[in-house]
């Protein structure tokens, strides 16, 4: 009996995680964070930019607005690129639950980068 209850229990409360992992996670999970780093491009100021997927589930084709977006640094098109008046993060590839992607880009003034969609992949 108190096995049976244990199991149930147990089912239950693997349940509330997984429902609470797939449906906890959103575009607004994704945080970005721009810092000036101190140094100049070209008489531009540089910025440093961390995306960072604040949530458990690991998520992909993640694009931000990026109108008008321009820098002095080239920027590695394996990490952002532009088409249009968005930008592809790291190529649509997946950007894991927890996990931080850092560029450079330099421009005066800086750009306020948002980001517009995602796919929700695999949860953990
Ligand atoms: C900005 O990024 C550059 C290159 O990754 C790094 O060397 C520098 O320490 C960073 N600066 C700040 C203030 O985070
Ligand atoms: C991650 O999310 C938590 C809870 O919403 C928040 O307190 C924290 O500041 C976020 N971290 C970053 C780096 O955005
Ligand atoms: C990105 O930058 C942040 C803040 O500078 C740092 O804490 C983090 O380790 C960096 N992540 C990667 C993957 O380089």
């Amino acid at each position: 009996m108190a096995t049976t209850f244990m199991c149930l229990t147990s089912i239950l409360f693997l349940t509330l995680i997984i429902i609470k992992g797939s449906c906890d996670c959103s575009l607004n999970n994704i945080n970005i964070g721009t810092t000036r780093s101190g140094r100049e491009i070209q008489g531009k100021p540089e910025w440093n930019v961390s995306v960072i997927n604040n949530c458990s589930c690991d998520q992909s084709q993640i694009k931000l607005s990026c109108q008008g977006f321009q820098s002095a640094e080239t920027i590695d098109p394996a990490i952002l690129s532009m088409e249009g008046d968005s930008c592809l993060l790291i190529n649509g590839n997946s950007l894991k639950g927890f996990a931080t992607v850092n560029f450079s880009y330099a421009w005066d003034p800086p750009f306020l980068l948002l980001p517009t969609s995602s796919v929700i992949t695999t949860c953990s």
